[in-house]
């Protein structure tokens, strides 16, 4: 039988990156995966296709709505779906090789099937025709999630679909319908919306990307409804029916009368569930939560001493870099170090155009904890940039504690938000105050100028450019 010093199940983000980490550590590593491709999720069906046709779909938007304005003349613009998917798919397989490549640079071995324990120390990897047995002395569980649904929504994948076949279709919808205006909703309603699809989002909550900071969210739902998106707020959906060439949404809304939305598909993304399929988890003694999670400690370790859980399947935001931060500091853990993570700083991004970021804490959950804040926001469209862009949408908000001005929660609505938002988390890791951030030179002319203004209006209402 052959014996690692670790075993990982699941090749994720969390999973493949706790394998390098370990490996680079010295420690004789073996990463299992049930399918023949490393990557997980993110790389397979998540981050990485859903970005690659949003940004195709961005440069048709563009070609189609503002190139004119830029005074360039294109004419005959089409959208060609299947090249969309097989570029999509290209970029897919070789970030996914890339992954490959790390796992032989770095010396782990690779074993493909379902991993499952058969005790605290062994573990059985099945291929469907085979079974083998290894033994590792410490074991990580990164086996993420899936999609979730509940009852009345159950996707049949052809015209009840989930992101997966979202990622995948023959088609551009005529009218897409969306249950949940989350991360995905609202993802993958932008770029169906923007080849052409009318696009209606269902949902539950009364605002879109509910945890968010309401602030955020209004201006969101200003743009989204500016740009053709049909919201149905506060609409709990009963039951979904795929009629053939049509789906039938049926919805009770806010009055409790039952609404009917006919399209001719329904997108269903009202989150994602933690995935222990097959672990066999009661034979090593690790116990899950009723939300199915794996328990964890502050260490990220199970019930079971010697087994560690990071990623989709333990609590917390469901984010790529959040499962590979927990898959560098169980390595180190394990390899005698003391790392650290901070959750409070884990920034959240959704792709939509303009971007949408925000790390730390919102308005409302600082006024619910009681404490004296401060805050300062600055519209893009004040920004020279921006204008020379033409991408004016959004705004800057800086929240500050009212004494002693330290900065506790940034969000933004902008053109790339996702990479202004890391000034905002090395601010908030050193802890600066809103008036550090004003008093650091920002390039002209850039969104960033931004959040300097944020933070000068956060520091004494004292914003220059507006
Ligand atoms: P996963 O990536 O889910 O990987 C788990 C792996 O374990 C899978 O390969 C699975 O096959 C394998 N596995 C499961 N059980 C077993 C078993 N018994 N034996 C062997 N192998 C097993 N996050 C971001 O941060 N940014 C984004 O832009 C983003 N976009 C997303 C877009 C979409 C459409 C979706 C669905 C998700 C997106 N996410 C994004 C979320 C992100 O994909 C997840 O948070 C991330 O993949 C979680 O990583 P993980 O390693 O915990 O699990
Ligand atoms: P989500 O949790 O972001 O949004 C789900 C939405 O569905 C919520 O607004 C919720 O109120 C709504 N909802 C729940 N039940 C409903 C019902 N019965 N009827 C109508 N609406 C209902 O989940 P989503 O969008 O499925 O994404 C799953 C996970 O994937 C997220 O946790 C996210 O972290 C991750 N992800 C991250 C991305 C990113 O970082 N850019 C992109 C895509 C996914």
């Amino acid at each position: 039988m052959k014996k690692f010093d670790i075993a990982v199940i699941g090749s994720g983000p969390g999973g493949y990156v706790a394998a390098i980490r370990c490996a680079q550590l010295g420690l004789k590593t073996a990463i299992i995966e049930k399918y023949s491709t490393l990557g997980g999720t993110c790389l397979n069906v998540g981050c990485i296709p859903s970005k690659a046709l949003l940004d195709s779909s961005e440069h048709y938007h563009n070609a189609t709505h503002s190139f004119s304005e830029h005074g360039i003349n294109a004419s005959n613009i089409s959208a060609d779906l299947s090249q969309m998917i097989a570029r999509k798919n290209k970029v897919v397989e070789q970030t996914c090789s890339g992954v490959k490549y790390l796992m032989d640079k770095n010396k782990i071995e690779v074993l493909e099937g379902v991993g499952s324990f058969k005790d605290k120390n062994t573990l059985l990897v099945n291929t469907g025709n085979e079974t083998q047995e290894i033994e590792a002395d410490k074991i990580i569980i990164a086996t993420g999630s899936k999609p979730n649904y509940f009852p009345g929504m159950e996707p049949d994948k052809k015209r009840i679909i989930t992101s997966t076949e979202a990622l995948n279709m023959k088609e551009i919808p005529k009218k897409l319908l969306v249950i949940g205006a989350g991360v995905i909703g609202l993802e993958l309603g932008s770029v169906y919306k923007r080849l052409g699809a009318e696009v209606e989002i269902i949902e539950f909550a009364s605002k879109i990307l509910p945890t968010m900071d309401g602030t955020i969210s209004k201006e969101f739902t200003k743009v989204l409804k500016k740009s053709g998106f049909k919201l149905h707020m506060d609409h709990k959906v009963q039951n979904v029916e795929n009629k053939g060439e049509t789906v039938v949404v049926k919805a009770l809304n806010k009055k409790n009368q039952e609404v009917e939305i006919e399209g001719d598909y329904c997108l269903v993304a009202v989150g994602r569930k933690p995935y222990t399929k097959g672990l066999s988890l009661e034979n090593a003694g690790i116990q899950t939560n009723q939300k199915g999670q794996i328990e964890v400690n502050e260490n990220l370790q199970t019930s079971c001493p010697n087994v560690y859980a990071i990623g989709d399947v333990v609590r917390g935001a469901m984010l790529a870099h959040k499962a590979e931060d927990e898959g560098v500091y169980v390595a180190e853990l394990i390899a005698g170090q003391k790392p650290h993570i901070n959750y409070n700083l884990i920034p959240g991004v959704v792709y939509t155009w303009p971007e949408v970021a925000s790390v730390g804490k919102t308005e409302e959950e600082l006024k619910a904890a009681g404490k004296e804040i401060k805050v300062g926001s600055f519209p893009i469209k004040a920004l020279g940039r921006a204008r020379a862009s033409m991408d004016i949408s959004g705004l800057i908000k800086i929240i500050a504690d009212k004494e002693t001005d330290e900065v506790l929660g940034v969000h933004m609505i902008s053109a790339r938000a996702a990479d202004l938002i890391m000034e905002a988390v090395i601010a908030m890791e050193y802890k600066a105050s809103a008036e550090d951030i004003a008093r650091i030179c920002h390039p002209h002319p850039t969104y960033s100028e931004a959040m300097k203004e944020a933070a000068l209006a956060a520091t004494e209402d004292r914003a220059m450019h507006i």
